[in-house]
């Protein structure tokens, strides 16, 4: 018997297989479909804090009464939150797996009473996509470091549900960054967030927006730093995304140290017949490897047990384009 169960973020989940948050998540009615089909947990779509400061701002410029401006912004915030929290309720109410919420922020004070409401609505944990591209040129590391930081300290000192952070793959030093958010409260990570792409038609000359859905091209990344990640921090949960397409990428992320996967472009392009295919297959390859559990491979070839952890690194690209003609 194959004992797909997994530990991540200290929530037991049936298999390692997470919807990850977009549009597929955003009503409970599909988040249904998704437990029925097997998924292991689901994380709802974000509610994105720009979402609503545009929203409001849009709804102010119509306003001839400049003095409704704070009563307008708390309107619309409160009506957002609301229907989010219903989502949250409905899924709950439906489901039995975990079902993460997610906020989508990049400023931790708007969100404190927000993270204490989706606690009340059931969720089971908070994911944490913190979004924020940093440009500004007076602007050093430290300080970005510090408002994520800041971030995931005020959420944990205001709810006790675990708190996952989210982020995306431009950082000098991720292992520092995993391991501070840890210190301060951080229960996992996701490793990794998928930045809007843009893109450029040179027949219109404008800016237009990329390909939203990622490739297996995108593993590579989300490999090294889960591998790296894992071999460095121990025993700390990492759900690996980006570029997870099929079954084959599930078993390299677990081999890697990841504790889950989430999945979004494939359950896109292929629709929720993909989970039960891979769960499937991930068996089938169990059996073959003489795996009777995930706990038996799970970090297998991470950075720390690995004979030569120098693969993960750049020496081996320098290596392997040196001996190309
Ligand atoms: C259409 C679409 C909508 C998304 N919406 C969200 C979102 O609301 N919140 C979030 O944290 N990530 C969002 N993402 C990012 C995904 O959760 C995921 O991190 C990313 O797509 C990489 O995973 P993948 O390679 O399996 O697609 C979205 C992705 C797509 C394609």
């Amino acid at each position: 018997m194959i004992d797909l169960t997994t530990q991540y973020a200290g929530l037991t989940l049936r298999n390692p297989i997470i919807i990850g948050s977009s549009g597929l998540t955003s009503s409970p009615e599909r988040n249904k479909e998704y437990e029925k089909a097997g998924a292991g947990a689901i994380v709802l779509k974000s509610l994105f804090e720009e979402q609503i400061e545009m929203q409001s701002s849009d709804l102010m410029k119509i306003s001839d009464y400049p003095e409704a401006t704070d009563y307008i912004r708390e309107y619309v915030k409160t009506n957002q939150i609301n229907n989010y929290l219903e989502v949250i309720k409905k899924t709950k109410a439906t489901c039995s797996i975990p079902i993460i919420a997610s906020i989508n922020c990049y400023k931790a004070d708007a969100w404190i009473n927000f993270a204490r409401q989706i606690e009340q609505a059931g969720a089971d944990a908070l994911e944490l996509n913190v979004f924020y591209m940093d440009t500004d040129l007076a602007h050093d590391y430290d300080s970005t470091r510090a408002m994520y930081v800041n971030i995931i300290r005020k959420v944990k000192e205001t709810i006790s549900i675990p708190v996952i952070m989210k982020i995306g793959k431009f950082f000098s030093n991720i292992p520092a960054l995993v391991h501070i958010l840890k210190i301060n409260g951080a229960d996992g990570i996701v490793l990794f967030n998928r930045f809007y792409r843009p893109d450029i038609d040179i027949n219109t000359v404008q800016l237009v927006s990329g390909n939203v859905f990622s490739s297996h091209a995108d593993l590579g990344d989300t490999l090294r730093w889960t591998a790296i990640v894992s071999g460095k921090i121990p025993g700390f949960s990492i759900s690996s995304s980006t570029g997870v397409h099929d079954w084959e990428d599930v078993i390299k992320c677990l081999l890697a140290g990841a504790s889950t996967v989430q999945m979004c472009s494939a359950v896109y392009t292929h629709g929720s017949e993909i989970i039960s295919q891979v769960l499937t297959c991930v068996e089938e390859w169990m059996t073959q490897a003489k795996y009777n559990s995930i706990s038996q491979f799970r970090g297998k070839l991470n950075y720390a047990n690995i004979n030569n952890p120098g693969m993960y690194e750049r020496s081996q690209f320098m290596k392997y384009f040196s001996n190309r003609d």
